[in-house]
């Protein structure tokens, strides 16, 4: 017990927990001692509906485990709502697990514009708008823990889930900046991007895989996250199955496009030619701040200012016009 990590004092907000991972989330930060916000609005998976029973299901099952909880019926889009529930109930908010989430997979040409604006209302606003209820309290507190939910549709896209893959990606840019926003309160932003059998993912995996996909198995990776200790921000994290890993972006070396800094223009020629460099690879770094992608321009600038392109000499062989 003594080694155990706990979150003993801590209020804890769960979207779309009455199923799924998110009720894993919650079970596991319950049963450490976190007051957790069951937050479901019972729909369907595609969004059509709403029920108290799902986030009543878990609030009863954490209340029979000794633990506390609170449901809530909101809709994630009503995020303030959400974040008021767990202010009245109890006072505070150290950590949000944004995981809500509907599908309505369709391929590009047949997303009308409301499967196209659900999916983002839930999964992209719906994130921002709970996230920013809680912002004041977690400043003033300086203290916060939130994640976001994204997914390798997102990341790699997937063939009929424009939409979704869409509103996925943008979590991972509003995770980005709320990381930076946060980091001087001590409030950290984190992204996962699970794989789990849940009724989002039924009938759509393959049994076998199915079978191994365990929501219970990724709970333990994101909540840690969610725990004091976890230094980490602004981190994607890939998890599935009981195996978790660090996912990043990665920039290649690139090339100069121009001989000198008086050439204004450039020929798509000279594009063409060196399109092998420009999608070069092979030196591939990751960035860790925007400064880092804006100082390195400024370094091509300097030495196309001075002439000395000794490590760009491959802008003389392609030329200018
Ligand atoms: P799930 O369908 O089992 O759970 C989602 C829950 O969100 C449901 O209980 C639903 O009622 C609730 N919900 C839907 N709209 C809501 C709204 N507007 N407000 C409040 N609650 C709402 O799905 P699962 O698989 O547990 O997914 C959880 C999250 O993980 C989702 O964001 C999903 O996109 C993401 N994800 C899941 C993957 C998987 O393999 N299961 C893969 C990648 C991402």
């Amino acid at each position: 017990m003594a080694d155990q990590l706990r979150f003993d004092g801590r209020v804890a907000i769960v979207t779309g927990a009455g199923a799924g991972l998110g009720r894993e989330y919650a079970m596991l930060l319950a049963s450490r001692g976190a007051k957790v916000v069951v937050n479901d609005l019972g729909g369907t998976h595609s969004g059509e509906g709403a029920s108290t029973r799902a986030a009543d299901v878990v609030v009863n099952e954490i209340k029979a485990n000794g633990g506390e909880a609170v449901a809530d019926y909101n809709s994630v889009v009503d995020g303030d709502k959400v974040v008021d529930t767990a202010i009245k109930a109890y006072g505070r908010v150290d950590i949000i697990i944004n995981n809500a989430g509907i599908l309505r997979d369709r391929s590009i040409a047949k997303i009308s514009e409301q499967d196209w604006n659900l999916v983002h209302d839930v999964h992209l606003k719906g994130s921002f708008k709970v996230t920013q209820a809680a912002w004041p309290y977690m400043k003033k507190q300086n203290y916060g823990r939130i994640i976001m939910t994204s997914s390798n549709s997102g990341m790699y896209g997937n063939f009929g889930q424009a939409n979704y893959s869409a509103a996925k990606m943008g979590l991972v840019g509003l995770a980005n900046t709320v990381a930076i926003e946060g980091a001087k309160n001590n409030i950290h932003c984190n992204v996962i991007l699970p794989t789990a059998a849940s009724r989002m993912t039924e009938g759509i995996l393959p049994d076998m895989l199915f079978n191994e996909l365990k929501p219970k198995l990724i709970a333990p990776v994101v909540v840690y996250m969610c725990h004091e200790s976890c230094d980490e921000n602004g981190t994607y994290i890939e998890s599935a199955a009981g195996w978790a890993t660090k996912v990043h972006s990665v920039r290649g070396k690139g090339t100069v496009l121009r001989t000198s800094i008086e050439q204004d223009s450039i020929s798509l020629e000279a594009v063409q030619k060196a399109w092998g460099k420009v999608t070069d690879m092979s030196e591939a770094k990751h960035l860790n701040a925007i400064g880092e992608a804006s100082g390195y321009l400024l370094e091509v600038l300097e030495k196309l200012k001075e002439g000395g392109l000794s490590d760009f000499e491959d802008v003389f062989k392609f030329g200018s016009k």
